[in-house]
């Protein structure tokens, strides 16, 4: 498979523990686009103490979302850094439909747009499990009890989720099935992306 010269701005979406992180690293190496994890530049704010760290790590902490207005800053800063480059692979973002919007407006300005919306679906049980496995190792807070990984899920389906019907009423919404080996799921979400 080959990379498309043409390709701009993805969006790898799916509940916590899908293998957004895991596929948009291989992805953004094979298709040269820039990664944006939400989650990981609010990790590094954490990590770092700043203000913008200390608010995001109250939300976090719980497994809530960040507030729109603090994740729709972020992100436009994290664009701006990287205006010029190939395209982005968003990871995390959007994940409300204000989010989405913000997204479609930002880049729009730039005489952008989102190409397609990719889902990575898997089982919910499998996730928790991997999940649980992850956070013995990873030192997430969010990974450490079930609890706080059911209430993750919760604020997936009663916020995000609906981002597939955003994006399928733009005929840019692509479900894949995300259970199997990674270089299994790289070669689908890459027959997809092929053919944006
Ligand atoms: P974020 O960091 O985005 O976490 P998440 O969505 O909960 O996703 P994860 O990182 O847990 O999973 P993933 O899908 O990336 O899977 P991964 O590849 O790591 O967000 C964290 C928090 O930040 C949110 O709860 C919220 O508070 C805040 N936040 C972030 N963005 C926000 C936004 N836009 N608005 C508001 N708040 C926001 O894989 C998971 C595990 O599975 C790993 O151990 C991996 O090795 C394993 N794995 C991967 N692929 C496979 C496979 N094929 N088979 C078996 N195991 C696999």
């Amino acid at each position: 498979l080959t990379a498309n010269p043409k390709l701009k701005n993805i969006v790898l979406f799916g509940p916590p523990g899908v293998g957004k992180g895991t596929q948009a690293k291989l992805l953004k190496e094979k298709y040269n686009l820039v990664h944006i994890s939400t989650g990981d530049v609010f990790r590094h704010h954490i990590k770092n103490k700043t203000k913008l760290g200390k608010l995001a790590q109250w939300y976090m902490d719980k497994g809530n979302l960040v507030p729109d207005e603090v994740t729709i800053k972020m992100l436009k800063a994290e664009v701006e850094k990287n205006i010029g480059s190939n395209g982005f692979i968003f990871d995390g973002f959007p994940r409300t439909e204000l989010q989405a919007r913000a997204l479609d407006k930002f880049l729009a300005e730039k005489g952008e747009i989102v190409n397609g919306m990719v889902a990575l679906e898997v089982p919910e049980n499998i996730l928790v499990e991997r999940l649980l496995e992850r956070g013995k190792t990873s030192g997430r807070p969010d990974d450490q009890d079930e609890a706080k990984i059911r209430n993750r899920f919760n604020e997936y389906s009663t916020k995000t989720e609906i981002l597939k019907d955003y994006y399928q009423a733009q005929n840019k919404y692509f479900g894949i099935n995300g259970v199997g080996t990674i270089h299994e799921i790289t070669l689908r979400l890459s027959k997809i992306i092929d053919n944006l």
